[in-house]
């Protein structure tokens, strides 16, 4: 059982959460998808895996009201987690997944790649090929 949990601002890390969702289900995984405004920090304990999605804002950070007290919160609980970590970025280079990648690392998760960018509206087949990997990771 796989935990989908991201904030979007526009929609676009909205529709990867969506085609990562499409893709663990594929591959025969059973998901639940929320976004970070409708969990609380003990989900971390009810599941072993985790798709985190948060887009790149402020100036290459994760998203200041929501996400990121919310990833604070579980930060200490992700040791020996699998996780996958995407978001949707515009102008800069991914400087803020590198950044949540390290950080997600640091607590002792299990990483899947380096996470998953995608430049403003996302590649859904992108999306599903890296929820399935998810489903086997
Ligand atoms: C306030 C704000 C700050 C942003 N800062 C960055 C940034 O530092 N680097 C970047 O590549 N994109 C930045 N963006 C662009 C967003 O990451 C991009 O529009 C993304 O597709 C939004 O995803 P969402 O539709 O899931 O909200 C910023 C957007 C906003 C609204």
């Amino acid at each position: 059982m796989t935990a989908i949990i991201y904030w979007s601002g526009t929609g676009n890390t909205e529709m990867m959460a969506k085609a990562i969702e499409f893709g663990l289900i594929e591959a025969g995984e059973e998901v639940v998808l929320h976004s970070v405004g409708e969990v609380s920090d003990d989900i971390v304990e009810k599941y072993d895996k985790f798709a985190f999605g948060c887009p790149s804002m402020g100036d290459e950070i994760l998203e200041e009201d929501e996400f990121e007290p919310f990833f604070i919160s579980i930060e200490s609980q992700l040791e020996g987690k699998k996780v996958a970590l995407f978001g949707s970025y515009d102008w800069g280079d991914g400087e803020w997944m590198r950044d949540w990648s390290e950080r997600t690392k640091a607590a002792g998760a299990q990483l899947l790649d380096g996470g998953l960018i995608q430049n403003l509206e996302p590649d859904e087949e992108e999306c599903k090929a890296y929820g399935s990997k998810l489903a086997n990771f």
